[in-house]
């Protein structure tokens, strides 16, 4: 063949053109063209500016698929979606292009078994090979992938046994669902992975993941698989510690809600004493009767009139429950909630979280915060200034109370969950799409920008941002929870250990903001208070390889990277530079970048 007098032209025009650029070497371009025409492109080849020849360059002439390095004009991505190609996949070929850190082939109609070359692509991240017709066992060599991170064979005819993959210390993500493996389910660094599955295969034996990261739909379809995901149980199984564990401490919560109510209706009681010592016994006998009558349904009704008469006697302190008006919960009394029974829903470091709902009420939470330095005065300052604000995108406390040792606060139950639950819970086939983030995020920074406004000369910021404090209303609408619950106060007295300056807290809420955003973009979990996202996402960031941080359902959805790296910026912002720009102005960043979302949804243009 006459290949030499094009490829020749062709690098003296590439030289005239981009002399600085370093293109790839000749026999990559050449085993491009092999592994190209081994996938048997069909009618692709004759599409115009296809490229996969000898005679032009991947990265200059823009072939079909390829994404080079900006600078040194390597290549970094290989995408071949959807391209009906046919024939077997050359790894040995492609394995060629040293930097190659993406391939993907998915939705095609390849076939053949994966070659053992696979290992040769060293760099490789991303291995894409869904929905072909690939046959035959993995071979072992892919656990030779130093610094693979997805990989994802769904939708293809594999067969055979699963290679031990605990190896890949980087893999975050595995998919295999649909095809025919068979033999046990090899063990994983389920730890880190944030995604994976292997239903519908032939699977057996038990599922060696005990971290309970990955529910049925993981595993489902595998007849012969068991374990505690799975309707089926494993023949020999020790008694389940984890789920005694739970089980005590939920009832532990009972008992500590138990108490709580128990003190707070003495108060209760004890103030209305005051008021109109004749009610009291009427009032204590009807409670008496219904008791009786409830006694099956409620953990916590037993032994509290008992209780109260003792509080009563004993002179007590006078109640600092306020019940707020409200017309959700309207005609609610504190006695309803003591008479409801209490779940536990969460704890954390400074308190807990109780679900209650009273009888024909609606449910309501308790949240209890404990050693919280702060003056029963203050506390009802702070409170009163929060109440009287109101904000769509704000959950308005519906009640609350303070005694020295802890603080309740009442608000009114959501039950479409929190941020938290919707990003990171198990799937539940809720789609939560781009679109739908950027607004979430949008009403978000306007209600915090409202809230730090309106409450600027009190000092009190939220202080205690982050995914499972947003809530949805019923409507799907979010709303911002325990608002200006957590922050260190600026009155207590001692001045030398936590003390925090009152300023930085608002700052610590823009912070915050900024780490909720990471989580919306790249749909990764929040440890240590966002630094770890953080910084990840910064030095992927700097590698200039943004894409990879983003979640892979937004890439999938084909939502705007422009402007889901303008969003990102923003979370950089909010949470790199030691000013970090106020809540409004980060308000007004995403709003336009919102309206700009809105507008494209509209208009036909891409
Ligand atoms: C090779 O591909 C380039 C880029 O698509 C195209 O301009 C050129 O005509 C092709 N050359 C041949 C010989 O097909
Ligand atoms: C090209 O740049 C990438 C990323 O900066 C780097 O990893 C790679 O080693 C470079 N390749 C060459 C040949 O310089
Ligand atoms: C695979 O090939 C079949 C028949 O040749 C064709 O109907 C189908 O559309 C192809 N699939 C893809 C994804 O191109
Ligand atoms: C896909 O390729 C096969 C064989 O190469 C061909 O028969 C078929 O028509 C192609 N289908 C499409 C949708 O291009």
């Amino acid at each position: 063949m006459d290949r030499i007098r094009p490829v020749l032209w062709g690098f003296f025009v590439l030289f005239l053109l981009y002399s600085p650029a370093k293109a790839e070497d000749q026999s990559v371009i050449d085993a491009l063209v092999v592994f190209m025409d081994r996938l048997v492109p069909g009618s692709m080849q004759t599409t115009p500016g296809w490229g996969w020849n000898t005679s032009s360059d991947p990265c200059t002439s823009k072939w079909v698929g390829i994404t080079c390095d900006k600078d040194n004009k390597t290549i970094k991505k290989i995408i071949l979606e959807k391209f009906n190609l046919s024939g077997t996949l050359d790894f040995e070929s492609v394995c060629k292009v040293n930097n190659l850190l993406v391939l993907s082939v998915s939705f095609n109609n390849i076939t053949g078994n994966l070659q053992q070359e696979v290992s040769s692509c060293k760099r490789l991240t991303h291995l894409y090979l869904s929905e072909n017709r690939f046959l035959g066992s993995l071979p072992d060599s892919i656990t030779d992938l130093p610094n693979v991170k997805r990989i994802v064979i769904s939708n293809n005819g594999f067969t055979g046994q699963l290679p031990d993959f605990s190896r890949l210390t980087s893999l975050l993500s595995f998919f295999a669902q649909n095809n025919q493996f068979t033999g046990p389910v090899p063990p994983f660094n389920y730890r880190q992975l944030d995604g994976f599955s292997v239903a519908n295969n032939d699977l057996s034996g038990p599922i060696p993941d005990d971290t309970g990261r990955f529910d049925a739909n993981s595993f489902a379809g595998n007849l012969q698989l068991c374990g505690k995901e799975l309707a089926v149980q494993c023949p020999v199984k020790k008694s389940n510690k984890k789920s005694k564990l739970r089980d005590f401490l939920i009832y532990s919560g009972y008992v500590v809600l138990v108490c709580i109510v128990l003190v707070l209706i003495a108060i209760l009681a004890c103030k209305k004493t005051k008021k109109h010592h004749r009610d009291v016994k009427t009032r204590s006998s009807v409670k008496n009767g219904s008791d009786s009558g409830r006694s099956s349904g409620s953990k916590n009704s037993r032994a509290r009139s008992e209780f109260s008469t003792t509080s009563v006697e004993s002179g007590g302190v006078s109640s600092s429950m306020v019940v707020l008006s409200s017309p959700v919960v309207n005609g609610l009394k504190f006695e309803d909630l003591l008479r409801a029974p209490a779940e536990l829903i969460g704890r954390g470091k400074h308190g807990s979280l109780y679900k209650v709902r009273p009888d024909n009420g609606v449910p309501v939470v308790v949240k209890r915060i404990k050693d919280w330095k702060i003056s029963r005065d203050e506390f009802k300052k702070r409170l009163q200034k929060i109440v009287e604000i109101k904000h769509p995108n704000v959950l308005p406390v519906v009640a609350y109370y303070s005694s020295k040792q802890e603080k309740l606060l009442v608000y009114e139950f959501q039950q479409n969950g929190s941020l938290f639950r919707l990003l990171h819970g198990s799937q539940t086939g809720q789609i939560f799409g781009w679109g739908s983030r950027l607004g979430l995020a949008s009403s978000i920074a306007g209600a915090l920008a409202f809230m730090h406004h309106e409450l600027q000369a009190d000092l009190i910021p939220h202080g205690n941002l982050k995914s499972s404090n947003i809530l949805f209303k019923d409507n799907m609408e979010p709303c911002l929870s325990e608002y200006g619950l957590m922050s260190i106060d600026h009155h207590d007295q001692d001045l030398t250990n936590d003390r925090i300056p009152t300023t930085a807290t608002f700052k610590a809420d823009v912070h915050a903001f900024g780490v909720v955003l990471l989580e919306l973009l790249t749909g990764k979990p929040v440890q240590d208070n966002g630094s770890g996202l953080a910084k990840w996402v910064s030095s992927v960031v700097q590698e200039e390889w943004t894409i990879e941080v983003f979640d892979r359902a937004l890439i999938v959805e084909g939502a705007s990277e422009e402007r889901m790296v303008v969003l990102l910026q923003v979370a950089l912002k909010c949470i790199n530079t030691s000013t970090p720009p106020a809540m409004a102005e980060v308000a007004a960043m995403i709003s336009s970048l919102n309206e700009e979302e809105e507008r494209s949804m509209t208009s036909s243009d891409p």
